[in-house]
C-alpha cells in the first residue's frame, strides 16, 4: 500500500462516524503526527544527517517552505543543547514579580515553558501549589534538580498536559514569543479556573549604562528578532493590567558569558560566528573601563509583566 492509500485509510479510521467527535479525534492525531515530525526534523538537523532541500522533498515542500515552516519551532526548541550555561548564566526574577503576576487568592499555578526554573523556583518559596511544564528533556533535568518542590511535566503550550479549570493562575516567562499563540491561548483558557489569571513576563536588559549599551549592540549582530515585550492578549481574555519592575542581576564575567551563550539565535549561528561573538564579549568584559578586573558585575534589567483575567 503506499502511503497516500495508508493516510487515507487512517483517516478514515480516525474520523470513525465523523461529526465533532470525529473532528475532535482526527485533530488530536493530526497535532501528535505533527509534533512527531518535527521531532523528527529536529534529530534530523540536530545530527546533520539532511539537508534543508532533503527534509523538504520528504515533505513534499521547497526547501524554502521547510525551513520557514521548521527554523523557528528548531530555535523554540534548542535551548537544552545549552541548558547549563542557561542555568548559570540566565536572570531569575525580582521577588516583587510574584505579587503581580499571580493573584493573592491562588493556589495551584501553572508555570508553562519553565525552562530550568528561574522562575519556579520563587512560585514555590511564595507558597504555590506549581505545576512546571517543559518540553526539552536536558531542561527538564536542571528544572527537576533545581526546583524539585514543583510537579515537572513534560508538554508544551499547545498542549498541556492537565485536566480542564485545574490551575487558578498561568504564568509564561521568556516563552510566549515560543509559542504558537493561537493554540496556547485555547489551552491556556482550558486549563484555567474561571476568573483565573495569565501573565506573560520578560526580563529586558537596561542599556542605559555605556558598557550594557555596548554588550546589546554585540549581541544584536546576530539577531534581528525583537520580542514584543508588551502583548496584546485577545478575548476571551480581558483588559491588561502591566508592571514594569528596575532590578539588579548580580553575576560574574562567566555568567554574562553564559548569558549570552544560551540565546537561541546564539546557540544556532554557525560555530566560528558563535566562537566570534563570545571572544568579543569576553574582550568588552575585559576591557570595558566600568567592567576591567570586576570580579562581580551587577547586570541591570527591566522585567516586564502582562496580566490578564479569563472571562
Ligand atoms: C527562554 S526559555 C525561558 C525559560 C524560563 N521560563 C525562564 O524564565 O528562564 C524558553 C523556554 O520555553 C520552552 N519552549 C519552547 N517552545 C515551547 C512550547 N511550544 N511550549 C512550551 N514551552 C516551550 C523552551 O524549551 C525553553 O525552556
Amino acid at each position: 500500500m503506499n502511503t497516500d492509500d495508508l493516510g487515507r485509510r487512517v483517516a478514515d479510521d480516525v474520523a470513525g462516524a465523523g461529526g465533532l467527535d470525529g473532528l475532535r479525534r482526527l485533530s488530536g492525531v493530526i497535532a501528535a503526527l505533527e509534533e512527531r515530525r518535527t521531532g523528527l526534523v529536529e534529530e534530523l538537523r540536530r545530527g546533520k544527517q539532511a539537508t534543508w532541500e532533503e527534509i523538504g522533498r520528504a515533505c513534499g515542500m521547497t526547501r524554502q517552505g521547510a525551513t520557514r515552516r521548521w527554523t523557528g519551532r528548531l530555535q523554540a526548541r534548542s535551548f537544552g543543547t545549552a541548558a547549563a550555561s542557561y542555568q548559570h548564566g540566565r536572570p531569575g526574577y525580582p521577588h516583587a514579580l510574584i505579587g503581580s503576576a499571580v493573584p493573592r487568592e491562588a493556589r495551584r499555578v501553572l508555570d508553562l515553558g519553565a525552562g530550568t526554573g528561574q522562575l519556579t523556583r520563587l512560585l514555590v518559596d511564595a507558597g504555590l501549589d506549581v505545576v512546571a511544564v517543559e518540553p526539552d528533556e536536558d531542561m527538564r533535568a536542571l528544572l527537576a534538580a533545581y526546583a524539585p518542590r514543583a510537579a515537572v511535566r513534560a508538554g508544551t503550550a499547545e498542549r498541556i498536559p492537565l485536566p480542564d479549570g485545574s490551575v487558578d493562575a498561568v504564568v509564561v516567562a521568556h516563552a510566549w514569543h515560543w509559542f504558537d499563540q493561537a493554540a496556547a491561548l485555547s489551552e491556556i483558557a482550558r486549563v484555567l479556573t474561571p476568573g483565573g489569571t495569565l501573565a506573560l513576563v520578560w526580563n529586558v536588559r537596561d542599556e542605559s549604562q555605556p558598557w550594557t549599551a555596548e554588550l546589546g549592540a554585540l549581541m544584536r549582530r546576530s539577531t534581528r528578532r525583537r520580542i514584543d515585550t508588551a502583548p496584546v492578549v485577545p478575548a476571551p481574555f480581558g483588559a491588561p493590567e502591566r508592571l514594569e519592575i528596575r532590578w539588579e542581576h548580580q553575576t560574574t564575567p562567566a555568567g554574562i558569558l553564559d548569558m549570552v551563550a544560551s540565546r537561541s539565535y546564539v546557540i544556532a549561528l554557525p560555530e566560528a560566528e558563535r566562537a566570534g561573538l563570545l571572544a568579543d564579549v569576553e574582550r568588552l568584559l575585559a576591557t570595558h573601563p566600568d567592567l576591567a578586573g570586576r570580579e562581580r558585575i551587577a547586570m541591570p534589567y527591566l522585567t516586564r509583566c502582562t496580566r490578564v483575567r479569563l472571562g
